[in-house]
């Protein structure tokens, strides 16, 4: 019994320096000057090097510098920390996110997106076709602040696009982005469920990701995304979970993502799920992409040269 008291919170310590080291981590990207205390706490986790004058590491300051808006780094890790706390206490996860905070993950979703659209045209015969000579309608769903459809636009020039998103500040968030990344006139946001998308043969090329929608919610999108895409559309289908591990047990990684997928009450499907699902609704030619900017798994997948109506 004592040993494993004294095991116990051996352990919890550990972890629970691994949150005061994160803390630490995301103060120092707004100090300009470290305390001692403070810069040999970062050394102490490989943060940051002993006697460097009170910074972080030269290279790890040299990535944040390069991000568009650094100081959201901070952010998104202090936003972690309080997710986590509201786990620990029961709490169901509140909607914090502000407007700089939603407008700098929208960005960060258009990065990926211009990563998977070089991949996609690597690697998948007419892909890079319909984005340089086409004229592909593209549907956004979970448009957000419009960064995954800017990214589209502004690789297709012939390319329109179709946001939709359930949340009005995403439509008034949206308008401003994509004024900004000099798109607007080539895309439609909506505020519409993508559950009540009613639409039949009217896109090229659908982006469907499942951290951002209920399990209910991709449920019913499926059958009408694949109403709603052209005969040999595409459908770019994006999960946060990685590939089965097949019994070799499950990597702490995975399994807090899971608990949080499932506590945020969005879908969880693995890519073999997601490959199934789509196969049962009729999709065809599904394939992974992998993970080509190091989050998602991106499955790809095609509607039927002949599509046949939705039930
Ligand atoms: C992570 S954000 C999207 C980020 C986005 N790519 C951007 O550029 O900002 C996910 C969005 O999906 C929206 N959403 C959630 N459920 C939805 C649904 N059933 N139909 C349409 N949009 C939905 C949310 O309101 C939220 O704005």
């Amino acid at each position: 019994m004592e040993e494993a008291r004294a095991e116990l919170m051996a352990r919890i310590d550990e972890l629970l320096d691994g949150a005061w080291s994160l803390a630490a981590l995301a103060a120092a990207v707004n100090e300009p000057r470290l305390s001692g205390e403070h810069e040999a706490l970062l050394a102490a986790c490989g943060f940051a090097e002993n006697g460097d004058g009170g910074h972080l590491r030269h290279d790890y300051r040299e990535v944040l510098a390069a991000q568009s808006d650094p100081s959201a780094f901070g952010r998104r890790i202090a936003e972690m920390l309080r997710r986590a706390a509201d786990a620990a206490e029961g709490r169901t996860v509140p909607d914090r996110i502000d407007d700089a905070a939603f407008l700098s993950d929208g960005r960060s979703s258009g990065a990926h997106m211009r990563v998977f659209l070089k991949v996609l045209a690597d690697r998948v015969p007419g892909f890079a076709d319909l984005l340089d000579r086409g004229a592909p309608r593209f549907l956004d769903v979970g448009a957000g602040v419009g960064a995954v459809s800017a990214a589209v636009l502004q690789r297709a020039p012939g390319a329109r696009a179709v946001g939709l998103d359930v949340d009005p500040r995403a439509l008034r968030l949206a308008k401003g982005y994509l004024r900004d990344q000099g798109v607007d006139q080539r895309a439609e946001i909506r505020l519409q469920d993508v559950a009540e998308l009613v639409e039949t043969s009217s896109y090229d090329l659908a982006w469907l990701p499942l951290p951002a929608l209920s399990s209910g919610a991709t449920e019913a999108a499926l059958p009408r995304l694949r109403a709603a895409l052209h005969p040999g559309g595409y459908l770019l289908a994006a999960t946060a979970l990685p590939a089965d591990t097949e019994g070799t047990g499950e990597d702490l990684h995975t399994a807090v993502l899971r608990w949080r997928l499932r506590r945020e009450g969005v879908t969880s499907w693995g890519p073999e799920m997601l490959r199934d699902r789509l196969r049962e609704h009729g999709f065809e030619d599904v394939r992974s992409v992998g993970s080509p900017s190091g989050t998602v798994e991106l499955l790809v997948a095609r509607t039927p040269a002949h599509t046949a109506p939705i039930d």
